[in-house]
């Protein structure tokens, strides 16, 4: 573990993101970080990747996604919510807060800025081989989980799953679950069921009601996924004109 708890130590602001409620309600009780494995769920917009890149600011990972230590943006500015957001963390916390750069066990996945980023670091020692432009979304996103997921450290990602295969989600569990149990720490927003039914991790679930824990049984979206491949019908009935 190397994260804890997140709280705010300013008092909570008038404008964007807090007024996001699971921001606000950061802002008002803080949160508690238990367990190596934690989700983040919830509708699109509810403010999942707000918070992710929030951590990472906190943690000295590019908010772009990328390695602890890091920064690969000109600006190398940090989000609002990072500027405000503090945290409690374990002594192998504070280590990759201030240990040497090169020995930070920590990265920011996002599928979104993966190949920017696969441009920046090329040839760089310290990431991987492989040439992403040869390779599909799905396996160049494996290739950097292969790379860079490896030791104990602390892993940040955003929807992984969106450019993986039902089988690449399993082989992402499977990695996670070993990370975790050798000590790393892995906050992952999601929208996957798949990767949600890993035993044991912490599920929150945000939305307007701010973040509540769940857990994957009565998630929203396990159930949806579950009605909708029994019977498809009965959700295409309503959506499609026919
Ligand atoms: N820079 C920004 N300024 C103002 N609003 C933003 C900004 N970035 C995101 N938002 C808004 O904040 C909300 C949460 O966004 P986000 O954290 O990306 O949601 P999620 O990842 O859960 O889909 C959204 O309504 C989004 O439009
Ligand atoms: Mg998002």
């Amino acid at each position: 573990m190397y994260l804890t708890r997140l709280f705010l130590d300013d008092p909570p602001q008038r404008e964007w993101p807090f007024t996001l409620p699971p921001v606000a309600q950061l802002a008002a009780d803080g949160l508690e970080l238990p367990r190596p494995v934690t989700f983040l769920v919830g509708e699109n917009g509810s403010g999942k990747s707000t918070l992710v890149e929030a951590v990472a600011d906190l943690c000295g990972i590019s908010s772009e996604g990328g390695k602890a230590g890091t920064r690969y943006s000109s600006t190398g500015a940090r989000t609002p919510l990072g500027q405000a957001l503090r945290g409690e963390f374990t002594s192998a916390g504070l280590k990759l807060l201030t240990g040497p750069r090169s020995r930070r066990a920590g990265f920011f996945l996002r599928a979104e800025t993966l190949f920017n980023l696969a441009q920046n670091v090329s040839g760089r020692y310290g990431f991987w081989d492989a040439d992403l432009t040869e390779q599909s979304h799905g396996e160049g996103l494996m290739t950097v989980l292969d790379a860079m997921v490896t030791r104990p450290g602390l892993y940040l990602m955003d929807e992984p799953e969106a450019a993986l295969s039902f089988t690449s989600c399993l082989n992402l569990i499977a990695q996670m679950d070993r990370l975790a149990r050798a000590g790393a720490q892995i906050i992952c927003a999601t929208h996957s069921p798949v990767l949600t039914a890993l035993p044991g991790a912490q599920i929150l679930e945000l939305g307007e009601h701010g973040i509540r824990p769940s857990s994957w049984e009565e998630l929203p979206l396990t159930d949806h996924f579950r009605r909708y491949l029994t019977k498809p019908d009965l959700y295409l009935r309503r959506i499609l004109n026919n």
